[in-house]
């Protein structure tokens, strides 16, 4: 069974997704009373009518969690207009870390992953609050921004986007790193197709679109939900896929104790393995701002 903390707009779009794919049982937990048992009776009318056979409950009762392989933490505020993900950090913290030690209390076993914003910090305190081993809390992130980077590719390149095999690592925030040197169109490395400024355009365009998504539509739901979806599955279905995602480093690119964005193989343990890349000057600068935002963003943390 798959939990959902948070049945709000993405976390609630997310379970609809891994319910549609038949992934596992679904169950949605939100604090406010009536709304996850409303998500339960929609998204149970949509398997009925498409025939699937998982079954999805929701309730403000934690306990029905109990014995989930995955939970999924979307509890919290989410970013209004002229906000940073930072912004949310103090009021944040509290509401994941209260649900983050009800879903261990529940479900010991289960691989958490995180998406309340700011991303990579809130995945400290998931780990913090559960004392979970590391490899069972992962941060949602590097999907989501990579999949925001293929668009803008195919935009400019008039490509399919299935030929785009694109790589975003670093902080989920202002210090994203889209890879131009590990992106290829087909094969072809993307170095190859565009000039040094082109690349730099398509990385500055790839760095606004959330905030565009926000100011227009109030939130980013859909893409967001098909990133955590791709995550559930590697889990659940033991898939050992390779993403980017936010786990602890352990000295690996030069860094201690700090959670960001790297290509990780995601399976039924968490994360099985942390690739290391071999990064140039610039994007090493960039990477590094965001580990300093990141340790900030912990430094800057209320009690636990
Ligand atoms: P939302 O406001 O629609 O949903 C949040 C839900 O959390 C609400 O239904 C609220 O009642 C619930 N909640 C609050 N406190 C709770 C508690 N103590 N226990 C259980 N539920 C609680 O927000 P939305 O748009 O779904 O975003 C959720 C979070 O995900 C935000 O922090 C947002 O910034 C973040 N986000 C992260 C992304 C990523 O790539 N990591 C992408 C998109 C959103």
């Amino acid at each position: 069974m798959i939990g959902f903390v948070g049945a709000g707009r993405v976390g609630a779009q997310a379970a609809l997704e891994v319910a549609s794919l038949g992934v596992d049982d679904v169950v949605l937990v939100d604090i406010v009373p009536g709304l996850a048992e409303g998500e339960e009776l929609d998204i149970s009318h949509k398997l009925s009518e498409t025939g699937v056979d998982v079954s999805v409950t929701g309730s403000s009762d934690y306990s029905n969690i109990r014995g989930a392989t995955v939970v999924v933490i979307t509890a919290g505020l989410a970013r209004k207009p002229g906000m940073t993900r930072m912004d949310l950090l103090g009021k944040n913290a509290g509401i994941v870390s209260s649900v983050a030690k009800e879903a261990a209390r529940y479900a010991p076993d289960a691989v958490l992953i995180t998406v309340t914003n700011p991303m990579d910090v809130m995945n400290y305190v998931v780990q913090r609050a559960t004392g979970f081993p590391k490899s069972r809390v992962v941060g949602m992130g590097g999907v989501l921004d990579l999949s925001r980077f293929k668009h803008v590719l195919s935009l400019k390149l008039g490509v399919s986007r299935s030929s785009i095999m694109a790589l975003v690592i670093g902080e989920h925030g202002e210090n994203m790193l889209p890879l131009a040197r590990y992106t290829s169109i087909g094969g072809v490395p993307l170095t190859s197709i565009l000039n040094e400024k082109e690349i730099e355009e398509t990385i500055q365009s790839t760095r606004q679109v959330a905030i565009d998504v926000i100011s227009k539509k109030g939130a980013t739901v859909d893409a967001p939900a098909n990133a955590i979806a791709r995550m559930v599955k590697a889990v659940a279905w033991d898939r050992r896929e390779v993403l980017p995602a936010s786990t602890f480093l352990d000295g690996r690119y030069g860094v201690e104790d700090v959670g960001i964005g790297v290509p990780l193989m995601l399976g039924a343990k968490g994360v099985e393995k942390v690739y290391e890349l071999e990064l140039d000057e610039k994007e090493r600068a960039q990477f590094m701002k965001g580990v300093e935002t990141i340790r900030e963003g912990v430094a800057a943390l209320p009690p636990l």
